[in-house]
């Protein structure tokens, strides 16, 4: 079977989890500082703060902004779960606009229509490993007063414009094993503001300033040096399993037929979190069933856009149209695309998908 992910975990990773267990510091300490540094460099930014995950970075990040009861924050519905999630934890409410269909990205043309005086931030997600429109959506943001926090939790290294992602607003990371680079689980804040830095810091550790001392409310959010070891590993192997990713998306692209491949826009590097086609004809369930059969694994990222999943329709009243972000729900398709794929694999992939669109 060729699975859809296949974390990249090497000896250097195993070297450096023993010598973490060896140092007597295995909860927060001296490696965590330093893959907090290191991604910080590789973002291009002052400052990144480590959190248990991707999930907690953007609940942090929101938090650190201040954002909560009465707030709102306009975002996709075309994205995991925990992207809106984190938004109802500080009691704020997510507002969906629809996306672009070229990107499968927040639409910047639909943003200011659903700007009200109660709108705090913007929170773009960098969905698939494909930067947002940022000149659009950091003008939007500037006009109106608005905080912008990227959810770049798939899309770690990718570019806009010569920029890396998570160097627009607040960047948020998620390091899930599935991810362009992993820590087993944990999370990134990226910024340039130090107050905003602190904050994030603050939050994570029980809102302690000064030992034992808690000013405000703050959570156990910390990442451990356990996994932060495991974290510089795999970032100093980032850029090397992004190009893998891209040859691999470039040798699908040429090949496939009869299916919509990714579209870049100029100005983007795009590090394919996941290569995404879209299937006509209605016949995206029966590839997927076809592919299966063949040893191919696929997945659909992701069948509920949110505004329709039960809780936010039941429990929060959610009842809106998001044509585009509906039409995408049932004509995606992420076919494996991973640093581990073999020439063979991709070879596989391509001969199902055309066997079956012919
Ligand atoms: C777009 C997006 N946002 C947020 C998250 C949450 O990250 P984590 O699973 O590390 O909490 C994920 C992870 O799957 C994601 O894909």
């Amino acid at each position: 079977m060729i699975n859809m992910a296949k974390p990249q975990i090497g000896d250097e990773e195993k070297k450096a989890v023993l010598e973490v267990l060896d140092s007597g510091i295995i909860a927060q300490g001296p490696r965590v500082k330093a893959f907090e540094a290191a991604f910080a460099a590789m973002c291009g930014v002052k400052f990144a703060a480590a959190t248990s995950s991707g999930t907690t970075a953007l609940h942090t990040a929101l938090l650190a902004h201040g954002i909560g009861a009465g707030d709102e924050v306009i975002t996709s519905a075309f994205t995991f779960i925990a992207s809106a999630n984190s938004i109802l934890y500080t009691g704020a409410r997510p507002v969906f606009i629809d996306i672009d269909p070229a990107t499968f990205n927040l639409n910047p043309a639909l943003i200011e229509a659903a700007i009200t005086p109660h709108t705090k931030a913007i929170l773009p997600i960098h969905l698939y490993g494909l930067c947002c429109d940022m000149d659009a959506t950091m003008a939007i943001a500037k006009k109106h007063g608005l905080v912008v926090i990227e959810d770049a939790c798939q899309s770690h290294g990718a570019e806009y414009k010569g920029h890396k992602v998570g160097s627009f607003g607040t960047g948020t990371f998620s390091l899930y094993p599935t991810k362009n680079m992993t820590s087993g689980e944990g999370g990134m804040i990226t910024t340039d503001d130090a107050v905003l830095d602190e904050e994030c810091r603050v939050l994570r550790q029980h809102g302690m300033r000064k030992r034992y001392y808690h000013d405000e409310l703050g959570y156990n959010f910390r990442m451990t040096d356990i996994h932060a070891a495991i974290g510089l590993e795999q970032l100093k192997k980032l850029e090397r399993f992004n190009e893998k990713r891209r040859a691999n998306a470039k040798f699908l692209s040429v090949n496939l037929k009869g299916v919509v491949t990714p579209f870049v826009p100029e100005g983007s590097q795009h590090v394919y979190h996941q290569y995404t086609i879209r299937v006509p004809d209605g016949k995206r369930d029966a590839l997927r069933t076809y592919l299966q059969e063949q040893g191919v694994g696929s997945e659909v990222y992701y069948p509920v856009p949110i505004h329709q999943q039960t809780f936010y329709v039941k429990d929060l009243g959610y009842d809106q149209s998001l044509p585009e972000t509906e039409r995408a729900a049932k004509e995606v398709l992420s076919l494996p695309v991973h640093p581990g794929l073999s020439p063979a694999d991709l070879e596989t992939i391509v001969a199902a998908v055309n066997d079956f669109m012919k």
